[in-house]
């Protein structure tokens, strides 16, 4: 799983949902899963006051570093368009500015990688990679640039849901879309190495094409950076709070107190932390290539190491890794899990599943 490189540029796990169902916990400290960075982003947004950010993948780690050093360094709109949010050629020379910001071992593996940078650092994950391809390649033959930009600005929902279903459910998107999202395209072009490991379900392209429908049929597109995002590769005026003026002044005033960032496994850096640490867990959808005994001994550390009242938050994918049912301490916040599965504006997820750790 860790190839050092970059498997995802942004975090594909909606932050307004993970803070919702960290509720009040957030404020204390966090675990979370750092992906694209976004989250623990999010997370000291959100008022944490302290967070480990922690990822198995150290390529992970320093791009949140990067998005770290830009808010640090720069001023908003060449921030904005450093990470690739507006378009610039000025990148590199702005990387002259950021540079000094990261840690060593970023910096040196960042400047080994130029290009990357060059290209707007947002973009160079793996699956961002694959979405572009999407989008350059296979999208052009089912709708016009004119039918996606139409779709993403209809409002109110039910304006969605009639151009949905005149305009845009056509058979070349059913049929491109199963191909697209099948097991053999995602698993060989998008997804990190071992990620359906643990999944016997088949027709993959099938089940995320009914999610995707659900999803269009349900979640108002216009402000939804992530749909932005797939159908054009860009945010539009919809952005991560991260991007915001607001986010960005905060971050840059805040600095990185509080902040710390690991480069593990999480079972092997929970098992080596006290009891009663935490207070908020995001785990992104962490469980997904785990076996079920591996799966139970981390929700053993998870719950150790939680403060009781900690409020954990997972999404499900492909594979239900539910909490085993001897322990106890691990409550399922069924209501609140299903709101926020409601709100959710990522439609690849089967689930997103909320405990509070009552010891
Ligand atoms: C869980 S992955 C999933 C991302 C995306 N939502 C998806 O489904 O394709 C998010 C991050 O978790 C990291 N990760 C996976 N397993 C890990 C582990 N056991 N310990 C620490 N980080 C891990 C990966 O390197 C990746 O950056």
């Amino acid at each position: 799983m860790h190839n050092n490189r970059i498997n995802y540029s942004q975090c594909w796990e909606d932050a307004r949902v993970l803070l919702e169902g960290l509720g009040a916990a957030k404020q204390g400290p966090a675990l979370s899963v750092t992906s694209g960075g976004d989250n623990t982003l999010a997370l000291l947004l959100g008022g944490a006051t302290r967070v480990v950010s922690i990822d198995i993948n150290p390529a992970q780690n320093y791009l949140l570093e990067l998005k770290y050093a830009a808010a640090s360094a720069l001023e908003h709109p060449e921030y904005l368009a450093f990470l690739g949010v507006t378009s610039s050629n000025r990148r590199l020379e702005l990387y002259n500015s950021v540079r000094p910001h990261l840690p060593v071992t970023s910096a040196e593996w960042w400047s080994h990688r130029l290009p990357l940078i060059e290209n707007g650092a947002i973009h160079c994950g793996r699956f961002e990679l694959f979405n572009r391809r999407f989008r350059r390649h296979v999208l052009p033959f089912i709708h016009s640039q004119r039918t996606i930009r139409e779709f993403l600005a209809q409002t109110p929902l039910e304006a969605q849901q009639s151009f949905y279903h005149t305009q845009w459910d056509s058979w070349r998107w059913r049929f491109l879309f199963r191909v697209v999202c099948s097991r053999i395209v995602l698993e060989r072009f998008a997804r990190q190495p071992g990620i359906f490991s643990q999944t016997k379900k088949e027709k993959i392209g099938e089940l995320y094409l009914r999610r995707a429908e659900d999803h269009f049929l349900r979640i108002p597109l216009a402000d939804n950076h992530f749909m932005h995002y797939l159908l054009t590769g860009s945010y539009d005026a919809q952005m991560p709070e991260y991007f915001s003026g607001e986010g960005h002044a905060y971050l840059r005033t805040r600095g990185k107190k509080g902040l710390s960032v690991v480069n593990a496994d999480i079972q092997t850096y929970l098992s080596g932390t006290p009891d009663n640490t935490f207070s908020a867990y995001n785990l992104s959808d962490i469980f997904e290539p785990l076996s079920p005994s591996e799966s139970a001994h981390l929700w053993r550390e998870i719950v150790r190491s939680a403060k009781s009242g900690a409020r954990v938050v997972v999404w499900s994918n492909l594979v239900d890794r539910t909490s085993p049912k001897d322990l106890r301490a691990c409550v399922y916040e069924d209501d609140l899990s299903a709101v926020l599965r409601a709100k959710d504006r990522v439609f690849f997820y089967e689930g997103v599943h909320v405990y509070t750790i009552c010891k």
